[in-house]
């Protein structure tokens, strides 16, 4: 069973999930990070950057889930920017070590079987960071998404495009294709840790957690998972029928555990 833990706020799942990247990387100077971007994972990177110290990241690598398709990588929200804007200059990871996907049309076609044999190469993610979309995509794998595909060109739901339009003029501006690692890919990293907030969150956590496993709603893929931790505020976990028992289990969990 995945783990769910219950926060009072965004910024409490910060800390947690912050103690729990630099425990890695005091573990393995050379940790593999799985970088997500959107809003969510925001209190996340900014927990890391108080809790970092004095502790050398210069061995960190990371590989963001996803990225859209023929957006110019300069332009402000294209992954590549986002993942430099608030990961990697803020913590000061070595520009080099940190792949987002090539969305670029020029090489489009291996560019998800390249990405692949990068994340390969690294040994594999050791810790994958994950929101969820209000229809239940992780990285960009929208409802029917195969549980054994791998980085790959996707087309965005009109849902995710009208989602993301907040961080565009209008919502024509979003790309409609993006290049995402596959919901395959994203279950071979050791240690997933999903995190949302908010009320519009709610219906998209229960049915991962809770739901049918099911290629409708890609979420349910953590189900299968044998490392997953789901860190929820109050409001996301509305319509999650075991909090109780979630909150009874985190509460009497070993300390030594971790997460
Ligand atoms: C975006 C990203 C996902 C993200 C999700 C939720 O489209 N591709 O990786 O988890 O949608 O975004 P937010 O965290 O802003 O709610």
């Amino acid at each position: 069973m995945a783990e769910v833990v219950i926060v009072p706020s965004a910024a409490a799942a910060g800390v947690l999930v912050a103690a729990e990247i630099v425990a890695l990387i005091r573990r393995n100077r050379e940790s593999v990070l799985g970088l997500a971007t959107g809003s969510t994972p925001l209190p996340v990177y900014e927990a890391l950057r108080a809790q970092v110290g004095d502790l050398d990241l210069s061995g960190v690598r990371g590989f963001a889930l996803d990225e859209y398709v023929g957006i110019d990588p300069s332009h402000p929200e294209s992954y590549r920017s986002v993942i430099t804007r608030e990961v990697v200059e803020p913590l000061g990871l070595n520009p080099a070590q940190v792949r987002v996907p090539d969305g670029s049309l020029a090489g489009i076609e291996h560019a998800g079987e390249d990405y692949e044999r990068a994340i390969r190469d690294a040994g594999g993610v050791d810790l994958q960071i994950l929101g969820i979309g209000t229809d239940g995509h992780i990285g960009f794998n929208e409802p029917g998404s195969s549980f054994a595909s791998l980085t790959r060109v996707k087309t965005l739901t009109q849902q995710t495009r009208a989602d993301n339009a907040r961080f565009f003029d209008s919502v024509d501006d979003v790309p409609m294709h993006c290049i995402t690692q596959g919901l395959g890919t994203i279950l071979r990293a050791r240690h997933l840790v999903l995190l949302a907030f908010g009320a519009g969150k709610a219906a998209a956590v229960a049915g991962a957690v809770e739901g049918p496993v099911t290629a409708s709603l890609p979420g349910s893929a953590i189900q299968l998972h044998p490392h997953a931790t789901i860190v929820v505020d109050e409001a996301a976990a509305a319509d999650l029928r075991l909090a109780d028992y979630y909150r009874y289990t985190f509460d009497n969990k070993p300390a030594w555990q971790g997460l």
